[in-house]
């Protein structure tokens, strides 16, 4: 069965990388919506497009957003993602032209069009989401449920020392999200570290000739050689692709539910997510709440990584294979 989705992205590699995934995965995306982030929102839209044309989801319509954020100005990611958000690796665009709308009013529309059906997957800054929010105050009661990639919730942050990228780039856009009364689960960096790939399945994708595998591994060089100066050998993480991931199955991991809020003024600390977890009070039981979120407790990464290299058309090897001995 095909999980109909709306997916709200600022393409980005990992944000390809995920596109590449739910195309194998079996994600129906019924709409992308595209918002500043990694990279100016042209430059997202315009990777939008080219990455679905490269899977043939030509029908998929691609339509972008917010050029900035809600109250601050707009900063950019090139440093992780390349000047073209797609590590410069010389992809040839895609010339199909972009969807007219705005994307929040897309949001907005799709939603009341398939009341209760449509899930809504956000990998960028909460930007166009929050805007369809303030569009369409029912909205969570028309959207199926929430998954978005941000927050750090208890480890450090990437964007700076306590905050994750996407709620970084636009905080009282998240805060708007996490008011709402649906159902969010917010894929922190608490576990998407935990997707780094091994150096083995690095090489694996480099050396496959499957198509898919060439693509990625042309996008993801670049990210490569950055997450190097973390991890010390050439990886990455794949926040976006585990989001979309949970999305498709939620039974490859466990949650819970927390109270959280976004750092608005902090002058070193603005866009953490603060979730109070103090041992006296309640835990909440209500997914849907304004202010309540659900965050992943452990998931089960040999089994996405299993998953993520079959999306890329690549078998995958046992890590320290033993050499077949002769008989
Ligand atoms: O912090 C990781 C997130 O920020 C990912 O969504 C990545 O694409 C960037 O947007
Ligand atoms: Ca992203």
């Amino acid at each position: 069965m095909k999980l109909p989705l709306i997916f709200d992205c600022d393409t980005g590699i990992d944000d390809a990388l995920a596109l590449m995934y739910g195309a194998h995965h079996g994600a129906n995306f019924v709409a992308c919506t595209v918002t500043h982030g990694n990279v100016p929102v042209e430059v997202g839209s315009r990777n939008t497009v080219t990455v679905l044309d490269f899977l043939g989801k030509q029908e998929v319509p691609v339509f972008s957003g917010a050029a900035r954020p809600l109250a601050q100005p707009l900063r950019t990611a090139e440093a992780v993602h390349g000047e073209d958000g797609l590590g410069d690796a010389k992809i040839t665009p895609s010339a199909r032209a972009l969807s007219g709308d705005q994307a929040a009013a897309v949001i907005v529309r799709l939603a009341r069009e398939n009341p209760g059906k449509l899930s809504l997957v956000a990998v960028g800054p909460l930007t166009n989401i929050a805007i369809a929010l303030l569009l369409e105050p029912q909205l969570p009661a028309l959207i199926k449920n929430v998954v978005i990639m941000g927050g750090a919730v208890g480890v450090p942050g990437n964007a700076s020392a306590v905050a994750e990228a996407n709620i970084w780039h636009d905080p009282e856009a998240a805060q708007v999200v996490i008011d709402a009364a649906w159902d969010v689960l917010f894929v922190g960096l608490e576990i998407t570290l935990q997707t780094a790939l091994t150096a083995q399945a690095v090489r694996q994708i480099e050396k496959s000739t499957d198509p898919r595998a060439q693509f990625a591994a042309n996008i993801m060089d670049f990210y490569l050689e950055s997450y190097e100066k973390s991890f010390g050998y050439r990886t990455c993480v794949l926040h976006d692709p585990l989001a979309l991931a949970l999305a498709l199955e939620p039974q490859l991991a466990e949650y819970r539910l927390v109270q959280a809020k976004v750092e608005l003024r902090g002058s070193i600390s603005r866009g953490q997510i603060v979730s109070d977890q103090r041992m006296f009070l309640p835990t909440p039981t209500n997914p849907k709440a304004p202010g309540v979120i659900r965050i992943v407790q452990n998931v089960d990464i040999a089994g996405f990584h299993t998953r993520f290299l079959s999306a890329l058309g690549v078998p995958e090897e046992q890590e320290n294979a033993q050499a077949p001995t002769s008989p």
